[in-house]
């Protein structure tokens, strides 16, 4: 189907080297909104320079019909479908259904799909003794980075990325399996038994029956508790080209398999500049312990000694829309657990300092949703080691709908960025006797 981004706009953008005088006119890409590109994919044969932009402030690293985001109004879209709607009004796999697919699916798809996916909650036996290889004090991400990429060993027959077949049952395979691997990954760290899937509950149903059911009592989930955990998937499903989304993206660019693929953006997920400030921000809240030292420590920040985690984001330079989301989702869980937890209490204080203060104002520094997620996390029961593995849960689906994307890209090619060169010129190549 072609669209306006499929051809340049008939826009331009004229270059100029200062030096020599010399003028390059390069072709303006517009999106359907948004920001347009300038394409200087032949700059470098034209003009034998590289751009410069270390952290990809400026930089486009593809086209995506997936999700749109407006830093500066705060508004995400997944598929044209406003995160608020989804959230609202949607469940998660009707969210991954339309990340994947491109639209909503209607009632007959729907139920294709979640046949497809429950189809494939079970993991192969054989990888409880793989889990048993670990050390049950083992970080769960560390545990999730090793456990995923094995997929790879266990799941032969879908490896062929040239398939688009194989393709679609990997991509099945990994957003039903993740929650069934996170799952044990939890049971395993606290020395409990794994709980096998249930295909009658719902997907975050399920997942909380396989993080808190034993085998020795019965256990009906709280529907509420299910509610926010299908909030909190569908709020962390996608977002744009994050750095664990482009790392998946250039690890799939070089072919490599789709487990391996979602094991790196695990692994780049689990920093806490990224996935891992959730648990950052429980551990800031346990830090500061007591309402009277928070000006202490937002005295810290301004110093710069450390960072407000939960505060910030590369895009966002308004609300983050999913932290509303996520507020609300708190104060929902909260009321029904009756918990009176003074994390939160702290975390409110914060808040309202951090959105008074002309430091965090000028740098436009509003609460992200880990803000709030980690303090649902921790009311529902979860130890704050597996709140990121839960954000991989969710992110799943993201980067599968985007390698499945860029798979299906014919003009798909490895990702190779270039470098701006300071070290030593070539030199003389001295014996080590000689070397001073
Ligand atoms: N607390 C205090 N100051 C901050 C924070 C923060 N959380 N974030 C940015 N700043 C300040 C910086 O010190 C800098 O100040 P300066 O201009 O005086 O030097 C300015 O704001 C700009 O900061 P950058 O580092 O350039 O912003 P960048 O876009 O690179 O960073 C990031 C974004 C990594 C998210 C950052 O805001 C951060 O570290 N936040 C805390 C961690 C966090 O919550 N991460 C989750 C992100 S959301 C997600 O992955 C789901």
């Amino acid at each position: 189907m072609a669209d306006k981004t499929d051809s340049p706009s008939g826009k331009t953008f004229t270059l100029t080297n200062d030096q020599t005088g010399d003028k390059w006119v390069l072709p303006v890409f517009d999106g359907t909104i948004g920001p347009s590109t300038i394409d200087i994919r032949t700059l470098y044969e034209e003009t034998g320079h590289f751009t410069l932009d270390p952290s990809f402030t400026s930089t486009a690293s593809c086209r995506s019909r997936i999700t749109f985001i407006d830093g500066d109004e705060g508004i995400l879209l997944h598929r044209g479908y406003n995160i608020k709607d989804l959230a609202e009004k949607s469940d998660f796999l009707e969210v991954a259904y339309a990340l994947l697919y491109g639209d909503l699916p209607n009632k007959k798809s729907y139920e294709e799909f979640r046949k497809n996916i429950t189809y494939h909650t079970m993991v192969h036996e054989q990888l409880q003794f793989f889990f048993r290889g670990f050390r049950r004090d083992a970080h769960p991400m560390a545990v999730m980075c090793g456990v995923v990429g094995a997929l790879a060993a266990f799941y032969h027959d879908s490896l062929d990325i040239s398939d688009p077949n194989q393709r679609e049952i990997s991509a099945h395979r990994l957003i039903a399996k993740l929650p069934t691997l996170a799952a044990m990954a939890f049971k395993y760290s606290i020395g409990q038994p794994f709980v096998y899937p249930r295909n009658d509950l719902g997907f975050a149903e399920n997942f909380l029956h396989m993080c808190f059911a034993v085998p020795a009592e019965p256990y009906r989930v709280n529907p509420i508790l299910a509610d926010a955990m299908d909030k909190i998937l569908i709020l962390h499903a996608d977002h744009e080209q994050n750095a664990s989304t482009s790392t998946v993206r250039l690890a799939g660019s070089s072919q490599a398999n789709p487990f391996a693929c979602i094991a790196a953006g695990i692994a780049s997920l689990w920093g806490p500049a990224h996935g891992g400030a959730n648990q950052a921000v429980l551990e800031m809240l346990a830090e500061i312990g007591t309402k009277d030292r928070i000006p202490e420590f937002v005295q810290g920040v301004k110093d710069k000694k450390y960072r407000l985690m939960g505060f910030g984001h590369r895009v966002y330079k308004n609300f983050d829309p999913r932290a509303q989301i996520m507020k609300e989702t708190c104060d929902k869980v909260l009321s029904e657990l009756g918990v009176k937890d003074p994390a939160l209490e702290i975390a409110m204080e914060l808040e309202r300092i951090a959105l008074s203060d002309p430091y965090f104002i000028d740098r436009k520094l509003y609460p992200n949703v880990d803000f709030y997620s980690g303090i649902i996390l921790k009311a529902m029961g979860f130890p704050v080691s597996m709140f990121t593995v839960l954000f991989a849960v969710a992110r799943t689906v993201g980067w599968v709908s985007q390698w499945k994307e860029m798979m299906e890209e014919p003009s798909n090619r490895i990702g190779r960025p270039r470098q701006l060169y300071t070290g030593a010129a070539q030199r003389d190549y001295v014996k080590i006797e000689k070397r001073t």
